[in-house]
């Protein structure tokens, strides 16, 4: 089923992508379109591919058909250093385990990203303090990532990936691996931070009540993406 243009402006449309790994097929002619500042709950069943369609859009694999056009650049047409510098600057990635650097503090993992963009360290640390402390983890700057919680890991990551003030916020599972407290305290902070500085977020879930942050939500299903009758709450 192909989703007819939703109209209006487009940040970021994956259209009719196929991808398989080996004779697995994972996309079967996805199509999606996101708009500036929208929230997305990408849902589905485990292996329909959901987390394929996420890696695709950042431009972190390659479809093997279709394309990925964000604003008006086909990422197929980038280099892979045009694609990574494009990464950097306007996106930003949560996933169910953190990925935090484990030998840096966490302060220091919330400047990274800035620091990679060229800010110099004491903007970028006073920036990432600011973002800790939006995340209400202020309190963990100068802890490592193994030393603090699992609900607290995954603020830091989201003052991470936010901090560079991304255009499209790419969430793979970011309260996966949390108790419900803890994942909706994620997810309200996640969607209020992308609200405040009007970034896109493609959260990908199989939880309804994580869902429930979005803006919109569409169904996965055997490669293809399906709107479905909740759209636009
Ligand atoms: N790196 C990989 N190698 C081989 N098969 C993969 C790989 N990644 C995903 N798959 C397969 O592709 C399908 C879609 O996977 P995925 O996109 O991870 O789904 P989801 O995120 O919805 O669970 C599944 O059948 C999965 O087993
Ligand atoms: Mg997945």
């Amino acid at each position: 089923m192909t989703v007819p243009h939703p109209g209006g402006q487009l940040l970021l449309s994956a259209v009719d992508l196929r991808k398989s790994y080996g004779s697995t097929p994972a996309l079967n002619g996805a199509t999606l379109h996101i708009r500036p500042g929208e929230i997305v709950a990408v849902m589905g069943a485990s292996g329909s591919g959901k987390s394929t369609l996420l890696h695709c859009l950042a431009g972190i694999i390659r479809p093997d058909g279709g394309e990925v056009r964000y604003r008006d650049r086909q990422l197929g047409a980038m280099s892979d250093s045009e694609r990574s510098a494009l990464r950097r600057s306007d996106f930003g990635f949560v996933f169910q385990f953190g990925q935090l650097v484990p030998e840096l503090t966490c302060l220091e993992n919330v400047a990274l990203p800035l620091r990679l963009n060229g800010s110099r360290r004491r903007d970028a640390e006073s920036r990432a303090m600011e973002w800790l402390t939006r995340l209400q983890v202020a309190d963990v700057a100068g802890k490592r990532p193994g030393e603090v919680s699992g609900g607290q890991g995954q603020r830091v990551a989201v003052a991470r990936a936010l901090a560079t003030e991304p255009r499209v916020v790419f969430a793979d599972e970011p309260t996966g691996a949390l108790d419900s407290l803890n994942g909706e305290q994620v997810m309200r902070l996640l969607t209020e931070a992308a609200r405040h500085t009007g970034a896109a977020v493609v959260l990908v879930t199989h939880e309804a009540r994580v869902a429930a942050y979005a803006d919109r939500e569409v169904l996965v299903r055997d490669g293809h993406v399906r709107e479905t009758l909740l759209a636009d709450r």
